[in-house]
């Protein structure tokens, strides 16, 4: 078994076995150029044979891992652990993360069997794109979103960021905050971003809130992301937060799972 950076012939191989992992589908293919071309991918061979693959992403503030796969044929062989551990050995940052689909049980057993947890439990939900009013607005100062920040991270295209204070200022610069305000006070906030991998589909992610101002941010994104000509809207919602809206469909549940490195 050897673990190696993926090269372009391998990508028959591995989309070949990425076909049907999920009922769905699968991602991989839509993703292996950029990230073939980004750096960090990874290959696992097995008798000359590609048989696992997996992505990693470095941040400044911690490392994020992705797309891990295992042929089907291959799996419980101690292939996952492998990877993830070769993950860990190639990284410099103490923080490692990843988001795990809450049913998704043979990679959590992965995942904690390595001594990853769950941090935080995020909720998809979708909205399509639609004319608004809303008095939420694009947040100027960091002090309209510091004090009441409810998540350590938050979601920047399906990879959740360390949010901290100096993150806030980077994100106010770049106009990303939405909050919501009633007599002076923040009551909701959330950041924007644009999927990397799918251009066509708009993101938020709430970092706090109380419903009232949650409504209003998320009129208000409706309308940006239909101002912005986008077919589709994914929101992400911690699930302490209660929050309910007709036009909200509730999606799956993801746990975002951590591991501190010594
Ligand atoms: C998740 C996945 C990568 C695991 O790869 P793997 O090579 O089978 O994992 P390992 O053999 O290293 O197993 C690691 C641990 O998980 C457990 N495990 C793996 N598959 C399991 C299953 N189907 N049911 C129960 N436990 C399972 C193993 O028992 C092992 O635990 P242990 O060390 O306590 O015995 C593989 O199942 C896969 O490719 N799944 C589809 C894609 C996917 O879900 N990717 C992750 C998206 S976040």
């Amino acid at each position: 078994m050897r673990i190696r950076s993926a090269r372009g012939s391998d990508k028959d191989t591995v989309l070949g076995f990425c076909k049907d992992t999920f009922l769905w589908g699968d991602y991989i293919a839509d993703v292996w150029d950029k990230w073939n071309l980004k750096g960090g991918l990874y290959v696992l061979e097995e008798n000359d044979s590609v048989v696992g693959v997996y992505h990693i992403d470095f941040f400044k503030k911690e490392t994020w891992v992705e797309g891990m796969r295992v042929h089907p044929q291959h799996r419980k062989k101690g292939f996952g652990t492998k990877m993830l551990t070769h993950a860990e050995s190639v990284t410099q940052n103490k923080v490692i993360r990843l988001i795990i689909e809450s049913e998704n049980h043979p990679s959590i057993k992965l995942a904690k069997s390595m001594g990853y947890e769950i941090e935080e439990k995020w909720r998809l939900c979708y909205m399509i794109p639609a004319k608004q009013e809303s008095s939420a607005t694009i947040a100027t100062f960091s002090a309209q979103l510091g004090g009441i920040a409810s998540s350590s991270t938050y979601a920047n295209s399906w990879r959740w960021l360390p949010l901290d204070d100096e993150e806030i200022r980077n994100l106010i610069e770049q106009k990303r905050i939405i909050i919501s305000t009633k007599e002076g006070k923040t009551m909701a906030a959330g950041i924007w971003s644009q999927s990397n991998d799918f251009p066509q589909i708009f993101q938020f992610a709430f970092v706090s809130g109380i419903e009232e101002g949650m409504l209003y941010i998320l009129r208000y994104i409706q309308n940006m992301a239909y101002d912005l000509n986008f077919e589709r809207i994914q929101v992400f919602i911690q699930e302490k937060i209660s929050i309910k809206a007709n036009f909200l469909d509730k999606g799956s549940l993801f746990y975002l799972m951590k591991k501190e490195l010594h």
